[in-house]
């Protein structure tokens, strides 16, 4: 690209997209520069184009390269082709540039009807992106059995939950809850849970509170106004979010926001909307709203109010709805976006004022963190079996296997139940059996690892094992959890 930049104006790279993103983009564009953002906009393409010129990525690389050197990407909805194999332009994209962060804020608009929740809604999800069961680390373990992990890290917690809190802090906003299922995963969401509390203790300034996810969702639908920033992780967020943009008024007003360490990309959560790409009828303002997030991103503070403040006197006052909202009698996505540019300078008495401040992004070593222990103790194993015995028949045939060696067998269970010893619990059996090994008298090693492999060589050519896992102690603690009815 042979252009002069001009130091006093941001790049900011501009992915028109498909169906509707090209309408909605350049009304978005158009009221940010009547508006005078000091942007220069590098124009690139990615999605359906891209993949009809043979790239199985979706995106150009010199879309690639701008963003790179931006930092920052305003982009319409992206379609994931039929025939491309699954493969999806926003996944490269959110991969490419590892947007840990995806921050939804859910406001309440006016003459906008929203049946759950009404103006004064205000609350922002904040959702981990790269982890949870959403990393899709899945095996199908025997040919009826799929297992898929569930993966939280320390570090992936503490990036999220930091930029929840640092994002509260940039809008003075005074209250995060961290929605987890802790109570029942007690090692994964327990440890979002315990990053939660860590991190809380570094921004006294703020509220910080834990609820049960569940109890989350039923809240978020009789007292939306109880919330004001949520903070969770990957799974529970994409349900969250979606229930919490229903609460006012759906797709045409969602805006999002994608953080990464160095990369931030803003977008509507809506999608490409074929049936009515084309037609000016789309509602350009959830990406008006995301561009109003990447002002604010970007330090241009004066021109995001002015557009927020445009846009909520324009709903404000009625005339120009669009189609969405006010069906036939609604206007187009040109006409919407000409009634914001001439209210650009107005005040709207719906808009929430609130002092904004540059967000701080939450500092990340690239070197892989490792997280330190003093003491370590491989004290069993987990071993996964495949097999259609009776249970009392595998049982004794695990224990007759083991004699001799270091291992005793504690106990198996089936899908989390422990089922043997026998106990009085109606299990359901499958043909995947957990088999957990001990070492005898509650012994532990440093370096359990030749006698698991000799407890290993013991079962090959009885039982067919297709998964193990170590019973690991960290400075005393447990590193697993018991099963259903285990001691
Ligand atoms: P969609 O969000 O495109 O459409 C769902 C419904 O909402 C449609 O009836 C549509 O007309 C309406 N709608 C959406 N945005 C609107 C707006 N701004 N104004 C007025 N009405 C609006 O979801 P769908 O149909 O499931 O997906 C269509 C395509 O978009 C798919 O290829 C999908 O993969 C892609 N998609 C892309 C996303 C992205 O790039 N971030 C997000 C979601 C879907």
């Amino acid at each position: 690209m042979n252009r002069i930049h001009d130091p006093a104006k941001k790049s900011v790279t501009l992915i028109p997209g498909d169906g509707i993103g090209p309408e909605v983009i350049q009304a978005t564009r158009r009221i940010v520069n009547a508006a005078g953002a000091r942007i220069e906009w590098e124009e690139c393409e990615a999605g359906a184009r891209v993949f009809a010129k043979g790239l199985e990525t979706g995106v150009a690389p010199e879309t690639i390269d701008s963003i790179h050197r931006t930092r920052v990407a305003l982009k319409g909805p992206l379609e994931t082709q039929a025939g491309s194999g699954g493969k999806s332009a926003n996944v490269t994209l959110r991969k490419m540039f590892e947007t840990y962060g995806n921050i939804r804020p859910v406001r309440g608009m006016p003459n906008v009807p929203a049946p759950f929740g009404g103006e004064d809604v205000d609350i922002v999800v904040v959702r981990e992106n790269i982890e949870d069961l959403y990393a899709a680390i899945e095996h199908m373990q025997t040919p009826g059995v799929a297992q898929g992990l569930k993966l939280i890290t320390r570090k992936g917690s503490e990036k999220i939950i930091r930029l929840a809190f640092e994002f509260a802090r940039a809008e003075g906003r005074r209250l995060v809850h961290c929605a987890t299922k802790a109570n029942i995963m007690k090692l994964t969401e327990g440890l979002f849970k315990r990053v939660f509390e860590d991190v809380a203790r570094e921004y006294p300034d703020i509220e910080a509170r834990h609820i049960i996810v569940d109890n989350c969702a039923h809240k978020l639908i009789m007292k939306p106004r109880d919330f004001d920033i949520i903070v969770t992780t990957n799974m529970n967020g994409d349900i969250l979010s979606d229930l919490s943009s229903a609460l006012v008024g759906g797709l045409g007003f969602a805006p999002s926001a994608n953080i990464g360490n160095e990369v931030a990309l803003f977008e509507a959560v809506h999608g490409t909307a074929p049936d009515i790409a084309g037609q000016d009828i789309a509602n350009p303002t959830a990406l008006i709203l995301s561009a109003v997030m990447m002002l604010r991103h970007l330090g241009e503070f004066e021109p995001a109010s002015r557009i927020e403040n445009a846009l909520f006197f324009t709903l404000e006052e009625g005339r120009a709805l669009t189609r969405d909202v006010a069906g036939a009698r609604g206007v187009g996505t040109r006409a919407f976006t000409d009634a914001v540019i001439a209210n650009l300078g107005r005040e709207a008495q719906s808009c929430v004022r609130r002092e904004y401040h540059p967000i701080r992004l939450p500092p990340v070593s690239r070197e892989p963190v490792l997280v330190k222990t003093s003491r370590r103790a491989e004290t069993g194993v987990d071993v996964f079996i495949e097999s259609g015995l009776e249970t009392e028949a595998l049982g004794k045939s695990l224990e007759w296997l083991c004699e001799g060696t270091p291992w005793r067998l504690k106990m198996i269970s089936n899908r989390g139940t422990k089922v043997y010893p026998p106990s009085r619990a109606l299990s359901d059996c499958v043909d995947q059996w957990r088999c957990r090994f001990v070492l005898r008298n509650g012994a532990a090693l440093d370096d359990a690892e030749p006698a698991i492999l000799e407890l290993l060589r013991r079962l090959h050519g009885h039982h067919r094992w297709m998964h193990i896992e170590k019973l690991q102690e960290f400075d005393g603690v447990p590193g697993f959890t018991k099963a259903q009815g285990e001691e």
